[in-house]
């Protein structure tokens, strides 16, 4: 029999203690413990049945998931080719940026799939109104439950049997088992563990929406990332309006997956082909815009970058960057001034990547020096030219990973020009290209052979 214990939790990071401390010692915060019950079993090792025995490796048949194909392709995708039967997988994000759209508009969408939303967070009405704006048709066999005890979740799931469910969100349901409030440690890992054993029990995949914090942790801590499945984690910016769905963890596929999203005043839609939407083919030329042959996960895109350089209007010379590491942008116009003689360091430079999206992949290193140069130099850069390379300290153009992927993607949407490392040489692939490739060594062969040689080539 379990036997109830208590012990104290760090609401902040989940370390668990014996006794009521006033600092936590694993994350330095004051005044974060309190008092939540647990249950242990009283067994010790000699209790343990022998259930299962050590089997060795090449006895071992390989069992094939049974997978569930979704209406939505990016979803598939994501989770590793479907959704697992049995399987159980957190989604999270900061608020409002489409959680519960997302998984309403999979719950809605599948015809031939009877599929429960729970909302712990909104009326009944309140989804019935959303699911009319996502265009539901009637002939959804979707069923909403607006429930917060876990307990009541898993009697009305048992009742209705469905093929999928949605739990929105962690941090409201709770189970009666313990006292501690919805929302703390150890009532989201009891929640968790026990929607897990309904998942494996029933072999019904499940949702779980978790909210995070500003961090950009999952709040109710990690605890969740170890027990879940699958972890996929919405970014972007609440004003754009394109979302990034990351698979941060997934026991059933790659992690290199991320699905692109577009918020539309209809839910959110499927981006099958980032780069058309991501770039802008201007019809006069303008100066200042680059775009980049980017990589993100296993997906290879182009992005457009945008910069501005000015004229300090006051002393300090202001810089900034929307979806790029404005210290990187630091490095890269010191790298210019001191490598390349340019003086930007009277100057405002501001920064933009387009849709709103955050990059860190360093190829993109590349087209932001050449849309500073451009504006600095106020000569537009053809626009069919597009950039993929590394700049490092010292003025060098380095080498970047998948270059074949980059180059094939913009040869693909019809650029005439790439220009990239010339350590990237080597790879024999590139000879099979149409696309004209510039193999660059260091930044005053860019500057020359963005403005000096005839831009019209
Ligand atoms: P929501 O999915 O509720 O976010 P979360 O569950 O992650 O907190 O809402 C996302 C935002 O999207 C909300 O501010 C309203 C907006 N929205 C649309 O633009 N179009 C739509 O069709 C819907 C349903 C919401
Ligand atoms: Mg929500």
């Amino acid at each position: 029999m379990a036997k109830i214990k208590k012990a104290y939790f760090c609401q902040q990071c989940g370390y668990e203690s014996p006794k009521w401390l006033g600092k936590c010692p694993a994350c330095g915060e004051w005044n974060t413990f309190t008092e939540e019950i647990i249950s242990k079993p009283a067994g010790t090792m000699t209790d343990i049945r022998q259930t299962s025995k050590p089997v060795k490796i090449s006895d071992i048949n390989i069992e094939e998931y049974n997978r569930i194909m979704l209406a939505n392709n990016e979803m598939n995708r994501l989770l590793g080719g479907g959704l697992v039967a049995g399987s159980i997988a957190l989604i999270g994000g900061e608020p409002g940026i489409g959680k519960s759209t997302l998984s309403l508009q999979i719950a809605l969408n599948q015809p031939n799939l009877k599929t429960l939303y729970v909302s712990g967070e909104e009326s009944a009405s309140q989804i019935k109104l959303r699911a009319e704006r996502l265009g539901s048709n009637s002939g959804s066999n979707c069923y909403i439950l607006s429930e917060t005890l876990l307990e009541n979740i898993l009697l009305q799931a048992k009742e209705i049997n469905p093929d999928f469910i949605v739990i929105d969100s962690i941090q409201t349901i709770y189970t009666d088992k313990l006292d501690s409030s919805p929302g703390s440690v150890s009532q989201i890992r009891e929640c968790a563990a026990l929607l897990m054993r309904y998942a494996k029990e029933s072999n019904t995949p499940v949702f779980v929406i978790g909210h995070i914090t500003k961090d950009g942790s999952i709040a109710g801590p990690k605890i969740l990332e170890h027990i879940v499945d699958v972890v996929l984690q919405f970014e972007g910016d609440n004003n754009y309006i394109y979302r990034l769905l990351r698979s941060m963890k997934n026991r059933f596929g790659s992690t290199d997956e991320i699905g692109i999203f577009e918020m539309t005043g209809t839910g959110l839609r499927e981006v099958s082909n980032p780069s058309e939407v991501l770039i802008t083919r201007h019809e006069e030329s303008l100066s200042g815009c680059s775009v980049a042959a980017m990589i993100d996960g296993a997906r290879s895109f182009l992005i457009e970058t945008q910069a501005l350089v000015s004229t300090a209007a006051y002393g300090t010379p202001q810089r900034s960057a929307t979806g790029f590491d404005v210290r990187r942008l630091n490095m890269l116009l010191a790298v210019l001034e001191k490598r390349a003689g340019f003086r930007l360091a009277v100057k405002d430079v501001f920064l933009n990547i387009a849709g709103g999206i955050k990059v860190v992949d360093p190829a993109i290193d590349l087209a932001i020096v050449s849309s500073i140069l451009s504006s600095t130099a106020d000569i537009p850069i053809s626009h069919d030219w597009c950039f993929a390379g590394e700049i490092g300290l010292s003025g060098e153009i380095r080498p970047v990973n998948r270059i074949v992927a980059r180059v094939s993607e913009a040869e693909k949407l019809g650029f005439k020009k790439i220009f990239i490392s010339k350590y990237n040489k080597k790879t024999p692939e590139l000879s099979k290209f149409q696309i004209k490739i510039e193999y660059i060594g260091k930044i005053p062969e860019l500057v020359e052979k963005l403005f000096t040689a005839s831009n019209k080539s």
